[in-house]
């Protein structure tokens, strides 16, 4: 755990654009620096790097952090492990502190329980179980069966739990201790009686991208059910969004240019054994819009590689739907089946690299997935048929999110079907689309939500937060008619910027990494370079913010009446509540115009 007030500290005192410059040439453009993204290939630079508010975004791919972050992505480092670079680079020594109040303070999951650190508990319990593995002939035996080198097993920090049933005990020195079945670590049955829940089981550590251990698949040493044993959903661990074997694979994704999406645990540690280590599993679910999303960002091509079987093609077909709306073009999604009866593991075993590789590459693409896949379902001799046909991919045509591969496929669907495109396009509601404009690095203007624009505009300068008064806002918490987690962002950030008056530069994405409000203010610090771009500044840009605070007041106040008015059909109000209406609506008229 290194505190976060060393890591502001650290991030004082480096300078992004020397970081990023190391790696990647950048170049001078207005108040910003700007480069060809390292994070996906484009021909001109969109990828900018803010020197006063030491971020870097990418307006192509979305590619989004810190220096610290850079580094994570562009190096495949982990966190401490960048962070560690950084201060050596500048003679700093990174002090691995664990009080209890750095914890408190600073730690996700780490107040979580009078001061225990969940990360930390899971580290100890894979270390637990990676030393188990060496005392268990009959484990290693198993894993060598299955033809795994003890350097792979390493690589990946597979261990085992051992037979009986309170082994933790001796990796722990409060066996009581709630975190630990928050964790589903352990169990506690009727009686109150404390058992672990992986018992004789091969153990895979799922780890997040940042190194942290955050749970865990247990595999069964021969029969026996179920197969295998998954940590259940913790504060730690949210299935939807975790790949196993990113983090070992991200370098690998990188030079490959690709991923491998596959089914199981032993799929990625046996194709990592054989030299294709850029392959990751979903945790026993179907893939997510989540998980592409988070693979879009590091490469260009996904392929999914399923079993030819039944079930292997609805979960390929579950991946296509997931994929549609996180697709742009450029990026490409194919999918791989295998021979019947074969997993990536069994298939690489018996055939080797080279030829698994050369299936990768015939992967059928996702248009013709989908296409093949919808014409087999209906029989395209009758005028019902191809009627079913477009009825069944309007709505997955209309969830790609990429034009050009909207456009594709409508092309061929609407000659599949018999139709022209336009008719197609007509039947499913689609609008010519405008030339495309000339290239530019802006984003299409967006309806901005209002609290968000008084929130990039408070990044952009700490200072109005002087102006206002968090009280006001915390009325409208919780209320239907306000962007709610735009609204507990603003209340958090208010908060902070309080409790760091001192800190004219707090950086804002380190701050919150790995909190709940790490994405959206992504998406701030991103919306800053757009103010900027305005070339506001001084009072014109404090009159913004009074602007946009003001209304967001008044949209508070709003949605305070309708709870009023909501309330008044439920019953009467007190005298207090009708004062405090009748104030409201005086404001309220006293702040529109028109
Ligand atoms: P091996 O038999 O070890 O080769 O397993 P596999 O990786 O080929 O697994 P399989 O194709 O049977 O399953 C793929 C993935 O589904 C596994 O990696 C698990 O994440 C999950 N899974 C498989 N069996 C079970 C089970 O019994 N329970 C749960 N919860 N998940 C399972
Ligand atoms: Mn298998």
């Amino acid at each position: 755990m290194i505190p976060q007030s060393f890591i502001q500290d650290l991030l004082h005192r480096v300078d992004i654009v020397d970081v990023i410059d190391r790696h990647v040439k950048l170049k001078r453009a207005g108040a910003n620096y700007v480069a060809c993204c390292p994070f996906h290939s484009e021909k001109s630079p969109s990828f900018t790097v803010s020197q006063t508010k030491q971020f870097y975004h990418c307006f192509g791919c979305g590619a989004h952090g810190t220096a610290v972050g850079f580094l994570m992505e562009y190096s495949g480092l982990g966190f401490v492990e960048a962070v560690k670079d950084l201060a050596q680079n500048i003679g700093m020594v990174v002090p691995e502190e664990r009080t209890e109040q750095s914890q408190r303070r600073y730690g996700e999951g780490a107040d979580y329980e009078s001061g225990e650190n969940l990360n930390e508990i899971m580290l100890t319990a894979a270390q637990f179980y990676r030393g188990a593995l060496k005392d268990a002939p009959q484990a290693i035996e198993y894993l060598k069966k299955r033809g795994l080198s003890g350097d792979i097993a390493k690589k990946f920090g597979v261990g085992y739990a051992p037979e009986g049933w309170q082994n933790l005990e001796r990796a722990f020195s409060n066996y009581q201790s709630k975190a630990l079945t928050t964790l589903g670590l352990v169990k506690q049955n009727d009686e109150g009686r404390r058992y672990d829940i992986f018992r004789d089981r091969i153990m895979f550590p799922i780890v997040d991208v940042r190194g942290n251990v955050i749970g865990f698949g247990g595999r069964v040493l021969d029969t026996g059910e179920p197969k295998y044993l998954n940590s259940p959903e913790t504060p730690l661990f949210e299935k939807g969004r975790e790949l196993y074997g990113l983090y070992q694979a991200r370098r690998a994704i990188r030079d490959a240019g690709r991923v491998i999406v596959v089914e199981g645990y032993m799929d990625v540690v046996a194709l990592a054994q054989h030299g294709v280590e850029y392959a990751v599993a979903t945790l026993g679910t179907a893939t997510t819009p989540m998980h592409v999303q988070k693979l879009l960002r590091q490469t260009d091509e996904i392929v999914y590689c399923f079993d030819g079987d039944n079930a292997g093609r609805r979960a390929a077909w579950r991946a296509l739907e997931n994929s549609l709306g996180q697709l742009a073009d450029g990026k490409q999604v194919r999918f791989l089946f295998l021979p019947q009866g074969e997993d990536p593991d069994t298939y690489v075993r018996q055939h080797g690299k080279a030829a698994f590789e050369t299936l990768l590459d015939d992967a059928i693409p996702l248009s013709q997935f989908l296409l093949n896949d919808l014409s087999s379902r209906v029989d395209r001799s009758t005028s019902e048929g191809r009627a079913r046909l477009l009825q069944e991919a309007k709505p997955l045509i209309k969830a790609i999110a990429a034009p050009m591969l909207s456009l594709m496929l409508r092309k061929q669907l609407a000659d599949l079907a018999g139709f022209t495109q336009q008719e197609l396009d007509n039947e499913f509601q689609i609008k010519p689309q405008p030339r495309a404009a000339p290239a530019s690095r802006r984003p299409p203007p967006v309806q901005r939500s209002i609290a968000l624009s008084v929130i990039e505009l408070l990044v952009l300068d700490p200072a109005f937060a002087k102006c206002v008064d968090r009280g006001q806002l915390a009325q409208g918490l919780g209320l239907p008619g306000v962007d709610q987690p735009e609204l507990r962002a603003l209340d958090r950030l208010l908060e902070v910027l309080g409790e760091n008056k001192d800190d004219n530069k707090l950086n804002i994405g380190e701050f919150f990494r790995d909190t709940a409000y790490a994405e959206m203010f992504a998406v701030v610090e991103a919306g800053t370079l757009r103010w900027q771009e305005d070339g506001l500044s001084g009072e014109a840009l404090e009159a913004e913010f009074m602007g946009a605070w003001r209304q967001l007041l008044d949209r508070i106040r709003r949605a305070r009446i309708s709870a009023f008015l909501e309330k008044s059909r439920q019953g009467s109000w007190s005298a207090e509540e009708q004062s405090q209406f009748l104030l409201l609506q005086q404001e309220v008229t006293a702040v529109t115009p028109k």
